[in-house]
């Protein structure tokens, strides 16, 4: 068996260099990886109709550069997905270049091209730690924090009020990590306004845009393992928290940034999920993608094992029947946030999506489809 893995692999790799694919390949190596039911979509349906199928909405991180630009990338996207998150768009980073001002040209950008277009929106994101503009640190103090950060809600969630489907109300707010017993991240927004934060965040977004859906996003959450433990831990409990203090929320919005190189076992994850969902919260998926950085260089192989990734954590996911979204972080290799974030060594391009450079569907497009219809 080691030895006929083997040769099947180095034959993935003689056809990824571009040799002539004879004495069929492709197809050896799609077996030897698992990825029989990768080869091909039962269904070659758009996404979305696969999704809505299951009473799911099917999603992309997105934003104005390429929509703009990149025809073939938007015609997919419009195709593909119900739902659009401005990927960095209303970032404060983005939206607030002095503390008196914002700047809305990218984020209405967003907004009139998923209305234009008939898709859903997803907000990302109204309290976080990163992508913060320079001028938080020195001008953000215990005094004026409450009142900054109220500005920032009513103003942002104030300007689409009845436009947005939902709004990632506080991101990344756990971090066991730091320490701390409640398990807070010690973020800007911990160490000025202190824990209440969260609840406050969550109270004005419900003031000021009463109908979208709110949620609290958060990663780190998939696998097996201390670290991993630990989150889900403090992330429930946060929650349990949050619903006993009547606090407006709605959701809980899990990343899912996935490794293809780490063992999929999601069955804790599961049960997380369901408790959770026993809390009576929704659960959207909004970040997916796959890593594949610490693969080997063969593409067909890499293609398959990111398929079978996102194929073994959909199993698990689809189960949830307070499921209610499933948005990916990106739709072609192309344009994937990784490219940058998370590069290969090799110098090879790396393959987290479900599109490739050409907008061509992939292996890890039919193992969603297939895992949507139970095939
Ligand atoms: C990422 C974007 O995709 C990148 O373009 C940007 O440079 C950094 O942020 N978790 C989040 C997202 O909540 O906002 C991040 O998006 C990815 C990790």
């Amino acid at each position: 068996m080691a030895s006929r893995r083997k040769v099947l692999k180095a034959g993935c790799r003689t056809a990824a260099y571009g040799m002539p694919l004879l004495f069929g390949l492709p197809a050896a190596c799609r077996a030897v990886a698992g990825c029989e039911t990768m080869s091909t979509a039962v269904d070659a349906r758009p996404m979305k109709d696969q999704a809505e199928k299951r009473g799911l909405l099917f999603g992309t991180a997105a934003d104005r550069d390429p929509l703009e630009y990149d025809p073939r990338y938007a015609q997919t996207l419009l195709a593909e997905c119900a739902m659009v998150t401005p990927e960095n768009s209303m970032k404060w980073e983005r939206l607030r270049p002095t503390p008196d001002s914002f700047d809305f040209a990218n984020a209405d950008w967003m907004v009139d091209f998923a209305e234009t277009n008939g898709l859903l929106i997803h907000g990302h994101t109204l309290v976080w730690h990163l992508q913060m503009p320079g001028w938080f640190d020195s001008h953000v103090d215990a005094s004026n924090v409450e009142a900054v950060m109220s500005r920032h809600i009513g103003t942002v969630a104030g300007r689409y009020v009845g436009r947005l489907r939902s709004w990632d109300v506080v991101n990344e707010a756990i971090n066991p990590d730091d320490g701390r017993g409640d398990a807070l991240r010690l973020s800007p927004w911990l160490e000025r306004l202190g824990p209440g934060y969260i609840d406050l965040a969550f109270h004005k977004a419900a003031e000021t845009d009463p109908k979208a859906i709110r949620v609290y996003n958060d990663f780190g959450v998939e696998y097996e393992g201390r670290w991993y433990e630990d989150r889900r831990r403090s992330i429930l409990d946060l929650l349990t928290g949050m619903v006993a203090r009547g606090v407006p929320i709605d959701a809980l919005g899990i990343q899912s940034h996935l490794s293809a190189d780490l063992a999929p076992d999601f069955r804790r994850f599961g049960s997380f999920l369901s408790d959770v969902a026993d809390l009576g919260l929704d659960l959207m998926i909004t970040e997916l993608d796959v890593r594949d950085h610490k693969l080997p260089a063969d593409v067909i192989e890499r293609d398959c094992r990111v398929a079978a990734t996102y194929r073994a954590y959909l199993d698990v996911v689809l189960d949830q029947p307070r499921l209610r979204s499933i948005t990916v972080w990106g739709l072609s290799d192309r344009y994937s946030w990784l490219v940058e974030f998370e590069p290969r060594d090799d110098g090879n391009p790396v393959r987290p999506l479900l599109f490739d450079h050409e907008m061509k569907r992939k292996p890890a497009w039919n193992a969603i489809a297939n895992a949507l219809g139970n095939q």
